[in-house]
């Protein structure tokens, strides 16, 4: 068995760049819908009154993982990041295990990179303004990842100030409230989705939503009836109609399939995307294995061609 590389947190970061992780997302999103990348449903595995697990397989370019990953909602007040697991890295070939990586900072990245790649297939092509809400690890990197693909004026909101100050500080945008927040083109929702941020009569013409914070079960960021009066886009439909911001408003039979356009589709120019300025678009991100191989991938590469330093074991 060759050595496994294991790549924490600095070595991912260091190795796949805010840009590179958009188009490695974006990328992956049309191999999967070409039907050269396989990813199988999630597992979910509840951890009852902490949160749940996720295990999320993924198979393409002669490489398969295998996400190990966390949603707790309560670990922050432990100290801890709520998203926490590893990544499992195999050649598809041979199946030998090739690497280990921190799946917190895999997830960040995708994360991030799928508000950019869909807020630039969906919003108004006139868009200039961004903002975040929700301004934790995540949040963080879809700010960064938002920023590197060119929103440059932006706002940041969350109830801990401090945290929405650091962030605008950190992309060169400015903290704001909610309301100023949800008057920005590309609006980008990532708090836990305990409460909701967007009601519908927060809706504008011409706004592009990214949901990405229900992401499992009894989780939402919207009110059902803001979801309904939008146009609805998500990342894949089985895990946007059963644990993401969708799933209310399907439940309520007030969204069906027919409604809702995959993010996949709109990228191959299969399906069309915004109907015109005026167009409210919203899409619905649960997180996609395919999402975590395409940076799993590239900090691999980035190993392979020694761009980043990682430890290695044998097993
Ligand atoms: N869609 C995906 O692919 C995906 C990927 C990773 C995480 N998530 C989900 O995103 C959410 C956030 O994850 P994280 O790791 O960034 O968590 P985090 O704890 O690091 O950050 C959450 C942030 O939201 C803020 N917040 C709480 N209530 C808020 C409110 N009402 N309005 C605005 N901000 C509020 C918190 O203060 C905190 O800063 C979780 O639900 C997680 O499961 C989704």
């Amino acid at each position: 068995m060759p050595d496994l590389a294991v790549l924490d947190r600095q070595a991912i970061l260091g190795a796949v760049s805010a840009a590179e992780a958009i188009s490695r997302t974006r990328e992956a999103f049309l191999r999967h819908r070409q039907g050269d990348w396989v990813m199988p449903p999630k597992v979910y595995l509840e951890s009852p009154g902490f949160g749940d697990f996720r295990a999320m397989p993924a198979r393409g370019d002669g490489l398969a993982i295998l996400k190990w990953i966390s949603s707790f909602p309560s670990n922050p007040r432990r100290g801890l990041p709520t998203v926490i697991g590893l990544l499992c890295v195999s050649d598809a070939e041979t199946s030998e295990p090739i690497a280990l990586l921190d799946a917190g900072a895999v997830t960040a990245l995708r994360t991030g990179a799928v508000a950019a790649v869909a807020g630039k297939a969906l919003a108004r092509e006139d868009a200039t303004t961004a903002s975040v809400i929700g301004c934790g690890l995540n949040g963080g990197w879809a700010g960064r990842c938002l920023a590197a693909a060119g929103y440059a004026d932006g706002v940041c909101f969350d109830p801990r100030p401090e945290a929405a100050e650091e962030l605008a500080a950190t992309l060169g945008w400015r903290a704001g409230t909610l309301a100023e927040a949800l008057r920005c083109d590309v609006v980008t929702c990532v708090t836990p989705g305990a409460q909701v941020v967007v009601d519908a009569k927060d809706l504008r013409a011409g706004m592009h939503l990214n949901m990405l914070g229900a992401d499992g079960p009894g989780k939402a960021e919207a009110t059902v009836g803001a979801v309904a009066s939008c146009a609805l886009f998500c990342d894949e439909w089985a895990q946007a109609s059963h644990g993401g911001e969708l799933t209310g408003a399907v439940e309520a039979g007030m969204v069906t399939r027919e409604q809702v356009t995959d993010l996949g589709a709109v990228l191959t120019g299969e399906a069309p995307g915004r109907r015109g300025p005026d167009a409210v678009t919203l899409f619905d991100s649960t997180g996609l294995a395919i999402q975590d191989l395409a940076i799993a991938a590239a900090a691999v590469e980035a190993w392979r061609a020694g761009r980043v330093e990682a430890q290695t074991v044998r097993l």
